[in-house]
């Protein structure tokens, strides 16, 4: 994926990216588990999908299906069918939603989409494995669990078009893995063995992500793949003097912050 291409998929489908907010704010009231994803997430991710047109979608970590509702969306809009769009997820709390959905804001989940409820560690994934063109959510978290990803997924991505993109994580140029603290068990959702990490290095501290964020930017280190934001926070979590930095190593577009990152494999 050419810089540039990633740079602009937001300002190429801006106004249906607009129209639908609304639809999706009413899904998101209906749900009513604003604590996993937002407005923002949603106008990054629909915006991805409408822009790149991947042909195969896997959704991992779907628990409310507030995302699962911006892929459905988004796979509504666009002028082709997607090839298999799949959900998988240890809960099934989507149904509970669906009820909510279908009677609040009379809105029903794309029909092509297959909804599985299955450890990832134990799913087999091969449809994904195969195919060319596909777009990973992945938003289980966990270190056995993105290790599996990394393993199994990653050397696939980097053969074939692929985009995948991580939930919940947040990048300050200079982080290293002996910066990160974790610090607390978190279980809202069968998460047994997974905590929250923070950065211990200079300001902005916080918490930046789960477990899986040392792995997963070792790995992107190591082999020197790109993270893209699709839109960072100057004034927020991001400091002007660091700009120097993240030049020609992140993609970054001036804007608000945000908690999706996407990596070029
Ligand atoms: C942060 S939530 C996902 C939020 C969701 N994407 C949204 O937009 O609301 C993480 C989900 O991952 C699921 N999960 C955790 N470990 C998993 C595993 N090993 N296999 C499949 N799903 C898992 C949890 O059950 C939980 O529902």
């Amino acid at each position: 994926m050419e810089n540039q291409e990633f740079a602009n998929f937001l300002a190429a489908n801006h106004r249906a990216i607009l129209d639908k907010a609304k639809l999706f704010e009413k899904i998101f009231d209906a749900i009513g588990h604003k604590d996993f994803w937002g407005l923002t997430e949603f106008i990054l991710l629909y915006g991805m999908i409408l822009y790149f047109k991947p042909k195969y979608i896997l959704e991992l970590g779907r628990a409310f299906g507030n995302s699962l509702y911006t892929i459905s969306i988004a796979a509504d809009s666009l002028g082709y069918q997607p090839e298999l769009i799949e959900s998988v997820c240890l809960a099934d709390t989507i149904f509970e939603s669906k009820k909510k959905v279908e009677a609040q804001a009379g809105y029903n989940l794309n029909p092509a989409i297959k909804i599985t409820t299955r450890n990832f560690l134990k799913y087999d994934g091969s449809a994904f494995l195969n195919a060319d063109d596909i777009l990973i959510l992945y938003d289980i978290h966990g270190k056995k669990l993105i290790r599996h990803f990394l393993g199994r997924y990653a050397p696939i991505l980097k053969q074939k078009r692929h985009l995948a993109i991580f939930h919940d994580f947040s990048y300050f140029p200079g982080m290293t893995k002996k910066d990160f603290l974790l610090v607390k068990k978190n279980d809202p959702l069968n998460y047994k063995d997974h905590c929250c990490v923070q950065w211990e290095g200079p300001p902005p501290a916080g918490i930046v992500g789960y477990d899986e964020v040392p792995e997963l930017l070792n790995y992107v280190r190591k082999r020197r793949l790109t993270l893209n934001f699709p839109y960072l926070s100057l004034s927020g979590c991001l400091d002007a003097c660091y700009l120097r930095e993240l030049e020609g190593f992140v993609n970054y577009r001036k804007g608000f912050s945000t908690s999706l990152i996407s990596v070029t494999f």
